[in-house]
């Protein structure tokens, strides 16, 4: 039996990238008999970038909507706020003393958003820890994760490995499961799907708004309808394989090298597709923004779940390093 954990930070409405990287995977993962699952809504690591009280409540809620669109089972699976188990922030405490300066400066993750973000607070400097508190508090033994998280994994498992070392055996060390065909789903302008880059595909907006998002931010280059097109230069056609079945991705390949078929023509059949696609948990997700109540007692149960584990885990550790 293996536990499964991972968990969504609530910085907005999850994407495509988000939700082929990690949710669908996560999900798969959590129905199989064999293991079992801790799913989470990371809405202490969203405080780097949200500090208006009302976005940060909505997003909770996005997040958590998103879950059980896509099929969460909350019977079988420990689904939480991590805001409702304080026992990871003091985990995250001791982590940050037994883990390098020298190493968290390393982060790739920090480099870019300090690079970027006008607010670079001292949370986000250590919000690898955060993440590690929230794997090892749990004693996960399986993380499905996109690939611009592996840096953070192995910074887990380097912190875990250091107190093992110490201390014998307290932590499990856990390993990042990827998928190699979504480890990294382009955005609309052919670099990385992410949130802070103004360049995702929200699958929940009604179908005008993703009309006009696909027609209007999808860059392509500007080969006449009637020439012969090479897809695999084509981050349309990229993002359409990422959806599709492999005989639609295919017979769009086909349509594209044969030529008489335009970048227009992919547009719609990308739109149709998703649309066709994500109908159902569109609809869920509708259903659980309006009936927020519904998302709340979810959550509390889950809470009383990850609250069980997360205090014991942490009794151990306390007793371990001498409190
Ligand atoms: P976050 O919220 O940025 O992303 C959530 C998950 O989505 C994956 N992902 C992608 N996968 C493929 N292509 C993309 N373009 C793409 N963009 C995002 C991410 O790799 C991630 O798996 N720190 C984490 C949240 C977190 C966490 C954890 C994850 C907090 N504690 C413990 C696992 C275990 C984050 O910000 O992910």
């Amino acid at each position: 039996m293996a536990r499964i954990l991972t968990g969504i930070q609530s910085t907005g409405t999850p994407h495509l990238g988000n939700i082929l990287g990690a949710i669908l995977p996560a999900i798969e993962m959590s129905k199989d008999a064999k293991n079992d699952s801790f799913l989470f809504i990371a809405d202490l690591h969203s405080l780097t970038q949200i500090k208006s009280p009302q976005t940060l409540k909505e997003n909770t809620y996005s997040v958590a909507a998103s879950w059980l669109a896509f099929g969460l089972d909350p019977e079988k699976t420990v689904f939480y706020r991590q805001s409702d188990v304080p026992e990871c922030s003091e985990l995250a405490w001791y982590l940050n003393c037994f883990f390098p300066y020298q190493r968290l400066k390393l982060a790739h993750s920090f480099k870019d958003k300090s690079s970027r973000l006008e607010d670079v607070n001292a949370g986000l400097f250590v919000y690898p820890m955060l993440m590690a508190a929230d794997i090892l508090l749990y004693d996960a033994n399986l993380v499905p994760v996109g690939k611009d998280q592996l840096q953070h994994l192995e910074m887990t498992r380097d912190v875990a490995s250091r107190i093992n070392h110490k201390f014998k055996n307290l932590f499990v060390v856990p390993e990042a499961i990827i998928r190699e065909e979504n480890m990294l789903i382009p955005g609309t302008d052919g670099e990385k799907m992410s949130k802070s880059k103004n360049n995702t595909i929200d699958v929940f907006q009604d179908e005008k708004t993703l009309k006009k998002i696909i027609n209007k931010n999808i860059i392509t280059d500007n080969i006449p309808l009637e020439a012969p097109k090479n897809p695999d230069d084509s981050n349309l056609f990229k993002l359409f394989s990422v959806v599709a079945e492999k005989d639609q991705a295919h017979q769009m390949a086909k349509n594209l090298r044969a030529g008489g078929y335009g970048w227009g023509h992919a547009k719609k059949e990308l739109i149709e597709l998703i649309n066709a696609k994500f109908h159902s948990p569109r609809e869920k997700f509708l259903h659980y923004m309006n009936n927020k109540n519904e998302l709340d007692y979810i959550l509390e149960i889950g809470a009383h779940k990850a609250k069980s584990v997360a205090t014991k885990t942490l009794e151990r550790v306390r007793n371990t390093i001498g409190y």
